[in-house]
C-alpha cells in the first residue's frame, strides 16, 4: 500500500500511524492532489485532504480523519448566520410551546450535547415521547432522522415539531399569531426572510440553527490527526477491538461512526415481542418491528441512558449487551457472542468515552 501510495504523482512522503491504520501522505507543495487516483488506489476507501484511511483487512472503510466539510444546506434554506442565529433563539425560547413550559432546549440540553439524561421525555402538558433524547450534535450530516428514520430533512422535523402535541402543540396559525405577537421575532423574521413570521420560515431557521451544531473536536479526533497521544493506550486498544474482534464497524461507520443503515440488534425484544415497532411503522412492513438507525457514536460520556428506549444505562451495560449478542434466543443482525475479556471490554468502553468532548457549555443568550 505504501509503495503505490508513493506512486502517485506530487507524493512527498507516506506515513502509516501505528494504532490506526491511518495513512498520512503528504504532497509536494504547490501539488494538487488527483483525488481520482487515489480512490482508484483505495477503493472503498475514505479520502479526505492528505489523509487516506484504510482497514486493515476489511474493505469498508471510515473515513476518521477530521476535515469534514460543513453539513450541506438544502438550496431554499441556506445557513446565513442570521438564520442560524435566528434558529438559535427560537430553540431555546419556551413561549414558542402551547403552554410556555417547553423549549427544544428543555429535552435537547446544551449542556449534555443537546440530549437529556432522563430515560423518555416528557413534553407540554407531561404528554410523554416513549423514546430516549438522542444528541443534535453533527445531526446535519445524517440521512434521516430520528430513531426510525421517519422524517427526511431537519427542515421537516422542525415544521412537524409544530403541530406535535408534546412539543410546541399548536396549529400552524396559532404558532404565527404567537410568533407576531413578539416584537423581536416580528423584526428578525423581517430583517431574515423579508416577511412576518410563519411556520415555515420558523422551521427553516430552526433547521439552520441545528444544521450548525457540528462538532469534530474530542480526544478522538486529536488522535486521527496525528496526535498519537490524544487518547489512552486502552483507548487505542479499545478502538482496534471495535474494528476487529468486536466488528462494531459493521454498523459503526464513518465519521459519526454510524452507516445510517436500519438494523436489528434486539433492544426492546421482551421475549415475545418488540416494544416500539420502529422502523415497521415507517415502511409499513410488520417485519421490520425492532428494526431502528444505527446510532452514532460522538458525545456518549454526556447522553446517558443508551438506545432508543434509554434501556442501558451506562457504556459498560452496552458492551456487555453486545458481548451477549443482544437478548437471548432472539434473532438478530449481530454476529454472536463476542467473547471479550475484561480488559477488552475496559477497553473498548475506554475508546466510545474518547468520541466525546471534554467539555459542554455552550452560552445560548448573548
Ligand atoms: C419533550 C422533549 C423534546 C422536545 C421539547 C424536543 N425534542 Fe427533539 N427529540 C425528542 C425525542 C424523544 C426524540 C427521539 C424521537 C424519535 O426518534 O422518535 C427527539 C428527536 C429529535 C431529532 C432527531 C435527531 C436524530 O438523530 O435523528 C431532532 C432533529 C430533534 N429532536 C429536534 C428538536 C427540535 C428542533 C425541537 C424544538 C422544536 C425539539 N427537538 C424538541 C424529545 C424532544
Ligand atoms: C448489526 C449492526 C450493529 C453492530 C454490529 C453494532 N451496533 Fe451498536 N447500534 C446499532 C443499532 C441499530 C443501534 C440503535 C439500536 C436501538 O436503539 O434500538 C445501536 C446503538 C448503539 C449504541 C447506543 C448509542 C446511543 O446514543 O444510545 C452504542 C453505544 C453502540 N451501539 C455501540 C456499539 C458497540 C460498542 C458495538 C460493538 C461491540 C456495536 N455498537 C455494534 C447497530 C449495531
Amino acid at each position: 500500500m505504501r509503495s503505490a501510495l508513493k506512486g502517485i504523482d506530487g507524493v512527498q512522503s507516506v506515513e502509516l500511524s501505528a494504532y490506526a491504520d491511518i495513512y498520512t501522505v503528504t504532497f509536494r507543495p504547490g501539488v494538487t492532489p488527483d483525488e481520482n487516483k487515489v480512490q482508484e488506489l483505495f477503493k472503498g476507501c475514505a479520502y479526505n485532504g492528505r489523509r487516506v484511511v484504510v482497514e486493515r483487512d476489511r474493505k469498508s472503510v471510515v473515513d476518521f480523519a477530521v476535515a469534514q466539510p460543513r453539513p450541506a444546506a438544502p438550496e431554499d434554506n441556506p445557513s446565513t448566520a442570521g438564520r442560524v442565529a435566528l434558529g438559535k433563539r427560537l430553540f431555546t425560547d419556551k413561549r414558542l410551546s402551547s403552554d410556555g413550559t417547553m423549549a427544544c432546549s428543555t429535552c435537547h440540553s446544551p449542556q449534555r450535547a443537546f440530549a437529556s439524561t432522563s430515560t423518555t421525555a416528557k413534553g407540554v402538558r407531561g404528554l410523554e415521547i416513549p423514546r430516549n433524547v438522542p444528541t443534535l450534535v453533527n445531526v446535519g450530516y445524517r440521512r434521516s432522522i430520528f430513531w426510525d428514520g421517519r422524517k427526511k430533512s431537519l427542515e421537516e422535523m422542525s415544521l412537524g415539531a409544530v403541530e406535535h402535541p408534546a412539543i410546541i402543540g399548536m396549529t400552524s396559525d396559532e404558532l404565527n399569531e404567537r410568533l407576531r405577537s413578539i416584537r423581536e421575532y416580528v423584526d428578525l423574521f423581517k430583517e431574515e426572510f423579508s416577511k412576518p413570521p410563519t411556520a415555515q420560515t420558523f422551521a427553516l431557521a430552526l433547521a439552520a440553527y441545528q444544521r450548525s451544531l457540528v462538532r469534530h473536536d474530542t480526544p478522538f479526533d486529536r488522535f486521527a490527526r496525528g496526535n498519537e497521544s490524544a487518547i489512552s493506550e486502552s483507548a487505542r486498544r479499545g478502538y482496534i477491538n471495535f474494528r476487529d474482534k468486536a466488528n462494531c464497524i459493521t454498523c459503526h461507520s464513518g465519521p459519526d461512526f454510524a452507516d445510517g443503515a436500519f438494523r436489528f440488534i434486539g433492544v426492546g425484544w421482551d421475549g415475545k415481542a418488540y416494544k416500539d415497532p420502529g422502523r415497521a411503522k415507517v415502511s409499513g412492513h410488520p417485519g421490520e418491528a425492532g428494526r431502528f438507525r444505527v446510532a452514532p457514536l460522538r458525545e456518549l460520556v454526556w447522553t446517558a441512558p443508551y438506545m432508543h428506549d434509554g434501556s442501558l444505562k451506562t457504556l459498560e451495560e452496552v458492551v456487555d449487551f453486545y458481548n451477549k449478542n443482544g437478548p437471548e434466543g432472539k434473532r438478530t443482525d449481530l454476529h454472536g457472542p463476542l467473547n471479550l475479556t475484561d480488559q477488552e471490554k475496559k477497553d473498548l468502553v475506554e475508546f466510545l468515552k474518547s468520541l466525546s468532548s471534554e467539555r459542554w457549555t455552550v452560552a445560548m443568550r448573548e
